[in-house]
């Protein structure tokens, strides 16, 4: 793992942004893996500038989504579907078949998560994976569990993250309980990761990815086993971080 301390989250957009930029200038038909959410909102504005000014090249770009929820058309405003076409994809020349976001209104889970893992697969696996983390360590909508859930399967929120989200609902009521996620695996089969985290709320569940025992408990902890993780945190994110794995930084 490399850690990255920046001393803000406009630092923190700005150095994914410069990962996510080198991994599209060398590979420009490169499969992304994209997360939702507040954390990558500013390198999804960073990339969105880079494109407009210097002609940053999405066109044979492939990306695929970590997950949606269930029971949410793809017009709702609170879908992932309309926050990644609204934040991000409509503002770049991404081509619309090339875009991947799990069906939440699949009437078959399990049919959805076999035919995205297929779909993922076909395209050769997730060149950069960006995630941000939930506050109980959570990557995609996996959450604390017993086991490691491998593939791209339904997940029933916890919830802490029902009610972190819920800011994004004008009811709590209004947040959907379930959602359809990316399993461990699909992420600790991409090639490179790139791990997010800004603000004081985080930096439990940090110190648990970065120095905790590697458990189902705190799913992001797993991405300790990964050849090729970059977590980008602030401050505020780094505070719980032991000195000695700060250091360096
Ligand atoms: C979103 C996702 C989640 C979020 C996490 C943090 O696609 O997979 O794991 O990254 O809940 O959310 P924010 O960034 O809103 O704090």
């Amino acid at each position: 793992m490399r850690l990255i301390i920046t001393n803000s989250y406009e630092e923190m957009s700005v150095a994914a942004a410069k990962i996510f930029a080198g991994q599209i200038y060398l590979k420009p038909d490169s499969v992304l893996g994209m997360a939702t959410g507040s954390t990558p909102l500013g390198l999804y504005k960073k990339l969105i500038a880079v494109h407009e000014t210097i002609g940053l090249d999405f066109s044979e770009i492939i990306s695929f989504n970590l997950d949606e929820y269930i029971g949410l058309e793809p017009e709702n405003p609170q879908s992932y579907h309309y926050f990644m076409h609204k934040n991000f994809f409509d503002r770049i020349n991404i081509k619309s078949e090339n875009v991947y976001i799990p069906d939440g209104m699949a009437a078959d889970m399990v049919a959805e998560g076999t035919r995205y893992d297929a779909l993922i697969e076909s395209r050769g696996g997730i060149d950069l994976q960006v995630l941000g983390i939930g506050q109980n360590a959570h990557i995609g909508f996996n959450e604390p569990d017993i086991k490691f859930e491998a593939t791209t399967h339904r997940v029933r929120l916890d919830e802490e993250t029902i009610q972190a989200n819920a800011r994004f609902f004008t009811d709590e009521q209004e947040v959907p309980r379930y959602a359809i996620s990316m399993g461990i695996k699909n992420i600790m089969l991409a090639k490179k990761v790139v791990l997010l985290a800004n603000g004081k709320n985080k930096a439990e569940a940090i110190c648990k990815a970065v120095c905790g025992g590697v458990s189902p408990a705190a799913p992001a902890s797993i991405l300790q086993l990964h050849r090729d993780v970059t977590v980008i945190v602030d401050h505020d994110a780094a505070a719980l971080l032991p000195q000695a794995v700060k250091a360096p930084c």
